[in-house]
């Protein structure tokens, strides 16, 4: 078999939701398995960054290693029974594309998840997770290849230590696994979640009996367009930062201040607050610094205005950071990768 070409020099702007300009010293798209095992071959011990939608990254420098992009397509029902399909999905199909193909065929537990930017294979990195859904919800398995051995392993969602934003895919040692398929398993009978505060309120006054999940992941579509910016018009990763978690007693002393607090809590354990809130408090909603900002719709989303630096965005986060630490004694956590 002839070795893929690895490309040089690549400008890495079309391939980041940020837009930010950054250039791969190397850049392989791998389309499967055997052009994976190509890229490897021909890559030598060069240090590697997996990419599928580049929407939750954030370049502040060029990278002068190998960047392998992943377009692993293919959407296939490997089992099914009474209640269920089980879908093997290629890592590189794009997640709002798959999510509109399980609507088509009926099958449901995604439609909450609808319209979140990126690829299959990194939505389990992340556990992504939107008005009242994670997809650690619908998880079956994740199959990689380990790039260092070249041996294939498939995790059971059981083993990916999945959490609010957290697997053991996000933790180090990251790049080494590379996720080539997803196998979600989905239901043949919708069960909606309308739980969420926004979503209860756009069906507030409707029958429940009228409400369908094309017609949920609709509304949900509509709430997004309403607070965040689309990547295609304003350089974006979404929330910049993960919602903290404090202890009840930290959360107790820090209600006591601001009874108006955006909270959310599980029984006997830590309670979420809205970082979004908490950064509007310290006066960030809105505000532009040189080429990048906060966006006034939504304060947890950093916005890059056009030719913003990926270390002016980075900048701008550590000073939001430190404005709520000051205030709030937070320490907020950064979700997106910052290479
Ligand atoms: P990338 O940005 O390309 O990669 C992210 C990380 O995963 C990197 O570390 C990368 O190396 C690694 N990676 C990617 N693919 C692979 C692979 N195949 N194997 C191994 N490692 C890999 N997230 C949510 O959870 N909920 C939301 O509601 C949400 N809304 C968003 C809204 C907007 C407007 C934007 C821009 C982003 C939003 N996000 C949200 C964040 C983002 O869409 C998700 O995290 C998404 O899963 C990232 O996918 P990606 O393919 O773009 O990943
Ligand atoms: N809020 C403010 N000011 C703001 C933004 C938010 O006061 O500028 C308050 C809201 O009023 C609300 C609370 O914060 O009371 C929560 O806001 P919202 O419903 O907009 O959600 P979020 O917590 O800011 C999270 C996720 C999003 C996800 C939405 C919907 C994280 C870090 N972010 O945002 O995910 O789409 O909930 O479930 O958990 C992402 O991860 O990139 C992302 C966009």
């Amino acid at each position: 078999m002839t070795a893929m070409p690895i490309q040089r020099h690549i400008d890495l702007t079309p391939y980041n939701t940020f837009a930010v300009a950054a250039v791969a010293n190397y850049f392989a798209p791998v389309a499967g398995r055997d052009d994976l095992r190509a890229v490897l071959d021909g890559a030598g011990d060069r240090s590697r960054l997996i990419l599928g939608g580049g929407s939750n990254i954030l370049f502040t420098r060029d990278f002068d290693g190998l960047v392998i992009k992943n377009e692993i397509r293919g959407i296939r029902v490997v089992r099914e029974d009474h209640d269920h399909a089980w879908v093997r999905v290629g890592a590189g199909e794009d997640w709002d594309g798959f999510v509109r193909w399980t609507l088509r065929h009926r099958l449901y537990g995604l439609e909450n998840l609808a319209s979140i930017p990126g690829a299959v294979g990194a939505s389990p990195i992340q556990n992504i997770g939107a008005y009242g859904v994670e997809v650690g919800d619908c998880l079956e398995a994740v199959e990689t290849i380990d790039l260092t051995s070249g041996a294939p392993r498939c995790y059971q969602a059981s083993e990916c230590a999945l959490g609010y934003r957290t697997s053991i895919f996000k933790q180090p040692p990251r790049d080494r696994y590379f996720i080539t398929a997803v196998t979600f398993r989905l239901s043949k009978t919708a069960r909606l979640v309308t739980r969420y505060a926004d979503v209860a309120r756009a069906i507030e006054g409707l029958d429940p009996a009228d409400l369908d999940a094309e017609m949920l992941s609709d509304v949900i579509r509509h709430i997004r367009r309403s607070k965040l910016p689309d990547p295609d018009e304003l350089g974006n990763a979404g929330s910049f930062f993960k919602n903290p978690l404090v202890a009840p007693d930290q959360f107790a002393a820090l209600v006591a201040g601001h009874g108006d607090m955006p909270h959310f809590s599980e029984p006997d354990g830590p309670v979420k607050l809205a970082a979004g809130w908490l950064i509007e408090q310290c006066g960030w909603k809105g505000r532009r610094v040189g080429a990048c900002g906060v966006y006034p719709r939504q304060a947890l989303i950093l916005v890059n205005y056009g030719g913003a630096r990926g270390e002016e965005i980075l900048a701008l986060a550590r000073d939001i950071a430190a404005s709520v630490k000051s205030r709030f004694g937070i320490d907020l956590e950064t979700e997106p990768r910052i290479i």
